[in-house]
Order: structure tokens, then sequence, then C-alpha cells
């Protein structure tokens, strides 16, 4: 059997790190392609070394640049390396562009698998809701985390037999290194203390890239800061970086800014942080996993298992709002049990993959019909 994993952004290399290396000690076949969607060192090489992921075995380049360009740049070029490998598999992620590789799959009648299906803001403005509804749609094996994931595909006509609950490979990889991850000194090396400060990240398209927005969040965070007279650590995505630049915006008052840092800092720096106030969605699930408060500084989740927990809250982005989701995060106890499962999801994909050895979309499809 020949597998495909088509990956290019910050989290994708993160999350798949257990499939990755389950995939390289099976009796398989195992391609690497990076889309060169991130490329700076702290969002992408960082975690290569950090995490031990191996080399991948092409590299297409992408690059930064409009949506619809970048997305055509990677259907073209994992087309080229599809077509030329004929795998029987090829694994997207998540619902970056880099995800969109499974059209260039599914065209040439390769089995698309999809590891993070299923989730869905129903915020039609974000890039990745597009992304994500497209790529479910394309695929024949979709691995969701939770049963709330598996019903939104059910209620999009997805046949059951293609749904496979298998937990959250995030678990996977926080069990892996987090104590390597405590042994950092982060905390000391910025001069913070457990528990004294706010942890915030911020990157999102539809939050950044319109002004307004992002004054908001710059005052919520001066806000916070004025009230708790905390530091308010942050880590900087480029994105908000060239934006808060173009827009000729300052930071506040008590908020620390930082280039984005190595997963293992990072994941130090959550599990020590009084509360964490993000956009981001993998952030909201490593929060839950970790017991820390955290306030979701958007109008929308594709994660409301969080919500629903306890574990975080949709605050929005008036600065009032995100004040009091703050004051009412830090009063709840952090009682709640993730539902991301047992840290196995990594080994679990690759037995069903493993099961499937001998599948073919073009039967599937002549079974259906
Ligand atoms: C992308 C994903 C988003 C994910 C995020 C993870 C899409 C549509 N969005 O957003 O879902 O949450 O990654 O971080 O796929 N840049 C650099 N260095 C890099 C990469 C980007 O400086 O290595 C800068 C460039 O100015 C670029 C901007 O960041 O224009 C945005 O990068 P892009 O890949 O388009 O989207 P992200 O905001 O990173
Ligand atoms: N992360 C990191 N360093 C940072 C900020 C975040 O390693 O400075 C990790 C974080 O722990 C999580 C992932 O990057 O695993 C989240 O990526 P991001 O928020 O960019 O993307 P999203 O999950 O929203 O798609």
């Amino acid at each position: 059997m020949k597998v495909i994993s088509i990956l290019g952004i910050r989290p994708d290399w993160i999350k798949m790190k257990s499939v990755l290396n389950e995939l390289d000690q099976r009796d398989l076949e195992h391609i690497i392609v990076h889309t060169g969607q991130h490329y700076s060192y702290n969002l992408d090489r960082i975690f290569f070394e950090q995490l031990k992921i191996r080399q991948p075995d092409f590299h297409l380049d992408v690059g930064s640049g409009a949506q619809g360009q970048q997305a055509a740049r990677i259907i073209e070029r994992s087309e080229k390396i599809i077509a030329d490998e004929k795998p029987d598999f090829v694994i997207v992620f998540g619902d970056s562009n880099s995800s969109l590789a499974a059209i260039a799959a599914a065209k040439i009648n390769v089995g698309v698998v999809h590891i993070e299906a299923g989730m869905r803001s129903f915020d039609w403005r974000m890039p990745e809701e597009k992304n994500k509804r497209i790529v479910d749609h394309v695929s024949n094996f979709l691995f969701v985390y939770t049963r709330w994931q598996r019903e939104n595909l059910l209620r999009e006509g997805i046949p059951s037999g293609k749904i496979h609950v298998v937990g959250n490979p995030t678990v996977d990889i926080i069990r892996q290194v987090a104590a390597k991850a405590r042994s950092t000194r982060i905390l000391s090396r910025l001069g913070l203390e457990e528990k004294k400060y706010f942890l915030v990240t911020a990157h999102r398209a539809e939050n950044v890239d319109n002004k307004k927005s992002l004054v908001k969040i710059l005052t919520s965070l001066k806000r916070v800061h004025k009230k708790y007279a905390k530091p308010i650590v942050c880590s900087l995505h480029p994105r908000t970086k060239e934006r808060i630049e173009r827009f000729n915006l300052s930071i506040p008052v008590g908020l620390e800014v930082y280039d984005p840092m190595g997963f293992l800092e990072f994941l130090d720096l959550e599990m020590n942080a009084l509360c964490v106030i993000t956009d981001s969605g993998t952030v909201q699930e490593e929060t839950c996993i970790l017991k820390v408060p955290c306030v979701a500084i958007r109008v929308s989740t594709e994660r409301p298992e969080t919500v629903a927990l306890r574990a975080s809250l949709v605050a929005g982005l008036e600065p009032s709002n995100v004040l009091s989701s703050v004051e009412i995060m830090l009063r709840r106890k952090p009682n709640w049990k993730h539902p991301y499962g047992d840290g196995k999801t990594g080994r679990r994909i690759v037995d069903i993959l493993e099961r499937a050895k001998g599948w073919s979309p073009l039967n599937e499809t002549l079974e259906e019909a």
C-alpha cells in the first residue's frame, strides 16, 4: 500500500506528528509532501526540529498569495505528484488551503482521507469554512474527533460508513511532549510566574484583516490588562504583525509581544496561563485538554464541544464582552473532562487505513450505483 500525506501549515505538523510516525513505522510506502504554505522558520522548520519530524519527500513551494492563487498552486502542484506516484490514498488535514490537495486526488480517482473532518463554524466569511466543506465532500475516509462532528457530516448527507470517530491527535502529541515542554523554562526566560499571566494569539483573517475588528481585539486586551494588572503574553502571527503595521496601530501597554514560538515553549505557556485568549482553533482544543480557561475572541466556533463543557466561551470581539467572558472563565472550576480521546488517535487512524488495503474509489462508486 502506498500513502501520500500532503500538509503545509503550522498546526498540520504538530497535530499530524503521531499519524506520520505511525505511517512511517508500518509495512507500507509513505510519502510526505510539504505544500510550503508556511515557510518562515518559526512557522515551519522549528516544528520539524523540536518534534523530530522527518524531511518531506517533496516540497511544492507554493508560498503566500491570494486565496485563489494559493489554492490553485496547491491543487496543480499536488496533482502532478499524485499522478506520478499513484498512491492508494492521499491524506489531507484540517481546513487550510493546503487541505485542498484533496481536490487534486479526487479528480484523478485516488482515495481521499480527511483527518479533522466534520467541523463546522457555520461562519461563511471564513476561508476555512469553505475549504472544510469542499474537502469533506470529496473525501472517502473521514476521520472525526467527536460525535458532534460526525453528526454534522450525516446532516449533509455523507454516508455513515465513511465516517470514523477516532479522537484527536492533539492528545497524542501533548502526552508525548508535555514533560519536555515543562523543561523549556520559558516562564523564567520571559520573567513570568505560573497562573499570573494571560496568553494571547490572534490570526484569523476575518478578525485581523479588518481594521475595526483588530482595533477591538487590541482594546479588549488593553482592558484586560487594566483590570487584572497582569502581563498579556502574545505570540504574534506574521499576518497580524503585518496588519498592525499596515493599519498603523500601536501595541497597548501591558501586551508583551513575541514572534511565533516553538510548540514546546508555547505548550508550556499554555499549561501555566491564568487564562488563554485566542481565535485559534487548535488552541481552543489544547486549553480544553490542559484544563486551562479559554476565551475565544471570535463570533463563532467549530469546536462547540469545548463551550458545552464550560471549558471555553465565545466572546465575540466587543471589549466589554471579552472582559466579562474572562471574568466568567476565571470563576469557573476547570473540572471538565475533555472529549478528545485517549492519546492513541494516530494508531487508530492508521489501523483503519491498513484494513482498507485494496480499496478504490472507483469500486465504491460502482457499488453505490
Ligand atoms: C493559515 C490557514 C489558517 C490557519 C493558519 C495557521 C488558510 C486559508 N488559512 O492562515 O486556517 O489557522 O494558517 O497558522 O489556509 N506568512 C509568513 N510566513 C509564513 C507564512 C505566512 O510571513 O511562513 C505571512 C504572509 O504575509 C502571508 C500571511 O502570513 O500572506 C498569511 O499566511 P497564509 O498562509 O495565507 O494564512 P494564515 O493566516 O497563516
Ligand atoms: N503554536 C505554537 N507556537 C506559537 C503559537 C501557537 O507552536 O507561538 C501552536 C499551538 O500550540 C497549536 C498550533 O500552533 O498547536 C495552533 O496553530 P494556529 O493557531 O496558527 O492555527 P489553527 O489551529 O487556528 O488553525
